[in-house]
């Protein structure tokens, strides 16, 4: 049986795991925990050892496997990401609710990935994790699908700054399994045996529970309430009572790599490792499993946003052709450079691109970074621009061109590949940038003004057809100093006017918090509010069937252009309903 394709992005769950201090110490006991780490183990002032949190959702991993249709003899865990929201409490229930992401095709003899994301919540209502879990199924490969490159974690060229030491016991599994994962292979030796073993072999997260109390130990020694993101991909088996090490290399501020090795053969049982720690602020708006392109990030506020994003986690693109202010020569990588190397000093994850949003193989190349560096397209913000402000006479077509060509058709070029991978996903977050200049009016700039105006009308048809698909798009107009708009402030409003007072709302609305759609706000200053286009009361003048006069017009032009009392429709549909509604006269006749 194939892969079940329909499962993709089907919501599983919601499902509830009700649990005890006896449950979290039975789990801390099963990675390795005892009188040493007495704090994981007395329900006097109870730590939880944050990998806990895939014991408890073992069951949802299995139900979404056994969703995918995938053939559960050759099932392994292959790579897992927990991010960490908030502290796990020492007890109540767990609700997590999730779904397949994707399917990856490795080839026919080589397997697939299924992609399978889920959050849980405590039964208080707090987000305490979320899980992005691979499991890869060794025997569902050769569907025709698209493999996934990851590039491999580049650990340091020098020994690890850390080695922790520990032996499982050669009964671990038997403790192991009972947190939840009772599958054969680590109980029964004629099970290990039929799947080429010696003997059972040790749970590959019982031994990433081993790595996460090594990891807290040297790094938030006796906080794990600190841990916040675990990752890492099991790439060998082990057989329990082997001695292991685990390495461990800080990278920077709240980071480190590590890996897990099989001491005795020298071999990586657990690989790619990452590991971040530092408080959990109460409810921060995070982007950790996120990756975000940023159009136009080399400068203003597109380079504000892109740090922003990145220091809450997103793996950004930074893409920037690095052109004059009026879009003219042949472009500098070095602005994007700049981000890149502002965005990796401060601990976060980025990448360059330096292709042109004006051309339409630009954007598939802006968006192709993105897959190639990170796998996914989860945030889009549309903000590259330029300026070539002049009166209408004297706008040749090339000026009003090539702002069409940035700002309409750029957001057009990017947007339509990277709504093809978030689709794929069920979830994506796309940022329109209009101007105030559009949406009211500016001398000078028709050629601009148009072209905010049309990224306005594209929200508007792509907010509906992003709905299905978990895609919610939204537009902002900003007011900030930026070399676009060094000449028409004073020195004084220049400094009140930081793009970093813009950002809130556009992080807001690139984040899985936001649930508006087709919306336009104004933010500038710390300022938002909501612009909307609306529609006024109207008159009705076709009184029993008359088409009306021009005449009728005149005599009512003040109550057509009334917006006292206007209404925001959130389609044509609804106009047309309401229309029709209100007047409700028959058709008219001809006078
Ligand atoms: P900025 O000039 O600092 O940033 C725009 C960036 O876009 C530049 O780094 C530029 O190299 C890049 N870019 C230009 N053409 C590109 C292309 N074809 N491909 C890739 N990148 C390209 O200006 P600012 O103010 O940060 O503008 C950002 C956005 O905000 C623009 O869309 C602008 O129209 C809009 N905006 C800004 C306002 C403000 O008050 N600063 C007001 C209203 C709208």
């Amino acid at each position: 049986m194939p892969l079940n394709m329909n499962a993709i992005g089907s919501p599983i769950g919601p499902m509830k795991r009700k649990y005890t201090w006896k449950d979290v110490v039975l789990y801390a006991l099963g990675v390795g925990a005892g009188f040493s780490e007495l704090e994981y183990c007395y329900e006097k002032s109870l730590k939880i050892i944050p990998s806990f949190a895939i014991a408890m959702i073992f069951d949802f991993l299995s139900q979404a496997t056994v969703s995918a249709g995938a053939n559960l003899a050759g099932v392994l865990h292959g790579e897992q990401e927990l991010i960490f929201h908030n502290p796990i409490p020492p007890d109540g229930t767990l609700i997590t609710n999730g779904r397949i992401s994707n399917y990856y095709d490795k080839g026919k003899d080589k397997g697939a990935l299924v992609m399978i994301e889920s959050e849980t919540r405590h039964d208080s209502g707090i987000k305490l994790f979320t899980s992005v879990a691979t499991v890869f199924s060794r025997l569902d490969g050769g569907f025709g699908g698209e493999d996934r490159k990851t590039p491999p974690v580049a650990f340091p060229d020098r020994a690890p700054d850390v080695v922790v030491e520990a032996t499982p016991s050669p009964d671990q599994p038997l403790i192991y399994r009972l947190s939840g994962d009772i599958l054969h292979l680590h109980v029964d030796p004629e099970f290990a045996a039929l799947s080429g073993f010696d003997k059972p072999i040790m749970h590959g997260l019982c031994t990433h529970g081993f790595a996460c109390r090594a990891l807290i130990a040297s790094l938030v020694p006796g906080r794990p309430e600190q841990v916040r993101r675990l990752a890492c991909r099991f790439s060998k088996a082990l057989y329990p009572g082997i001695p292991i090490q685990t390495q461990i290399w800080k990278t920077a501020t709240g980071k480190a790599l590590w890996r897990t090795i099989d001491a005795a053969t020298g071999q990586v049982v657990i690989d790619n490792g990452e590991f971040e720690y530092a408080d959990i602020p109460k409810d921060e708006i995070r982007f950790d499993n996120r990756v975000a392109i940023i159009t136009g990030a080399g400068s203003g506020l597109g380079r504000v946003y892109a740090r922003e994003l990145a220091r809450r986690g997103a793996r950004v693109v930074v893409n920037d052709l690095g052109g004059a202010r009026d879009g003219a020569g042949s472009g500098s990588s070095s602005p994007a450079d700049q981000v890149v190397a502002e965005i990796r000093a401060a601990g976060g994850q980025a990448v360059a691109s330096y292709e042109s949003v004006a051309t339409a193989a630009g954007g598939e190349k802006i968006v192709a970074t993105a897959l190639e560096a990170f796998g996914r397209v989860d945030i889009l913000i549309n903000n590259a621009g330029i300026l070539r402000d002049k009166s209408l006479i004297k706008m040749e077509p090339e000026n009003w061109q090539a702002v069409l060509n940035v700002h309409l058709s750029g957001a057009y070029h990017v947007t339509r590949p990277a709504f093809r991978a978030m689709r794929d996903n069920g979830y994506g977050r796309i940022i329109m940038t209009t101007s105030a200049a559009g949406l009211y009016g500016n001398f000078g700039q028709t050629n601009y003004a148009a072209a905010k105006m049309g990224l306005v009308g594209f929200m508007n048809a792509l907010k509906l057809e992003g709905a299905r698909y978990g895609i919610t798009v939204n537009t902002v107009a900003p007011l900030a100093a930026s070399r676009l708009t060094e000449d028409v402030m004073t020195p004084e409003r220049f400094e009140r006017s930081k793009p970093e007072f813009v950002a809130p709302i556009v992080l807001y609305l690139s984040s899985d918090r936001c649930t508006e759609s087709g919306n336009i706000y104004n933010a500038g200053l710390g300022f938002f509010n909501r612009a909307a286009i609306v529609t006024g009361p109207g008159k009705m003048l076709a009184a029993n069937g008359r088409v009306p006069t021009p005449e009728d017009i005149l005599a009512n032009i003040e109550a057509i252009s009334e917006l006292d009392g206007s209404r925001h429709y959130p389609d044509i549909n609804a106009l047309i309903e309401d229309l029709f509604m209100v007047t409700q006269e028959g058709p008219p006749t001809a006078t």
